[in-house]
């Protein structure tokens, strides 16, 4: 079989194949692809073909009787369909079974999906909007959802599974080449759906213990602005919030700070520390006139250590000497 119809690293239609399961799937994928494929143009083909052939003509003769049936052709055409499909099924059962069996060995990742973005816990507690996972090293991740169902999908490793509010799905795979692929939410979750994209970062070996070891230090290593702008970066505040100015889900982050802002109802706060603590673990006690309440809450999730960070980043933001930049729209 030629390379380009089964195996190939990089066919005309399909990703790149970046894990262990990825070939088998696309196998497959192929084969349905082509099995389907030849009979439709075998079918429709001979279709067309009866169609003109056997068109009635001047001088059209009543028929002949004819057969009633073929035994042999009726056996024929059931048998080679059934094989087809029997293959297809047990060959389907096997993949859908090593996409289902961890090894006992994997490496676990909590993953969490809420309107509208990925989180990713390692078992030291570091929390990441990125996936980083180590190549050649099956990762099992055991996801659930905070609010809706979205659906996290690696093109790139052939899997996907459903992230459900209430319960845990689970889903693995074995990155097999070094590299940086998207992820993707396939399920329609509202209006950030489109936007609710990640990357999986495959890490040559021993690379993902160093990143896993500095991420992880963020806040001792670095100033509290900068430690508080990579969190914004990195927890899905800018997901929502700008920091230039411009609109989003939620109010930009620019010239916030120290400034008035327009609640829902038409009251007045100003944006201080303990405004913009209780905005990130308490984010419906103060809604932004303008904005749907549509922030999760960070209780839990965020420690104080990284709120104050999150606050002298924001600090940075509100030094130019621009007005408060008119939070709240009408
Ligand atoms: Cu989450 Cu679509």
């Amino acid at each position: 079989m030629k390379s380009w119809l089964l195996g190939a690293e990089r066919g005309f239609m399909l990703p790149v194949q970046a894990s262990s399961v990825a070939p088998a799937v696309d196998a497959l994928f192929k084969f349905i692809f082509w099995v389907s494929a030849f009979f439709f143009l075998l079918i429709v083909g001979l279709m067309l073909f009866f169609v003109v052939r056997f068109r009635r003509r001047p001088g059209y003769q009543k028929p002949t009787e004819a057969p009633s049936h073929n035994t042999f052709l009726e056996i024929t055409w059931s048998v080679i369909p059934l094989v087809l499909v029997m293959i297809m099924g047990f060959w389907g059962f096997k993949v859908f079974l090593d996409l289902n069996t961890p090894p006992a060995n994997a490496y676990e990742v909590q993953v969490t999906g809420q309107k509208w973005k990925w989180l990713f816990t390692y078992p030291n507690g570091h929390v990441d909007e990125t996936l980083h996972v180590p190549v050649d090293q099956p990762v099992r991740l055991v996801m659930t959802s905070e609010d809706v169902i979205h659906s996290f999908f690696v093109p790139a490793f052939r899997v996907k599974r459903d992230v459900v509010p209430g319960r845990y799905t689970k889903l693995w795979f074995r990155a097999t080449k070094v590299g940086t692929y998207p992820v993707f939410c396939a399920e329609y979750c509202g209006t950030g759906h489109s936007d609710m994209l990640t990357t999986v970062e495959v890490h040559e070996p021993g690379g993902f213990e160093r990143w896993l070891e500095a991420a992880s230090n963020l806040l001792n290593t670095l100033p509290p602005a900068e430690a508080g702008r990579r969190l914004y970066q990195t927890r899905g505040c800018a997901q929502c919030h700008s920091v230039d100015g411009t609109g989003g889900i939620g109010p930009t982050l620019k010239g916030l700070y120290g400034h008035p802002v327009v609640l829902r109802g038409g009251n007045r706060v100003t944006a201080d520390e303990n405004y913009i603590r209780e905005s990130i673990l308490e984010p419906m006690a103060k809604v932004v006139a303008g904005f749907d309440p549509v922030m999760p809450t960070y209780k839990g999730r965020l420690k104080d250590q990284e709120i104050t960070a999150l606050v002298a980043f924001l600090k940075t933001l509100a030094s130019e000497d621009k007005g408060p930049a008119e939070q709240g729209r009408e």
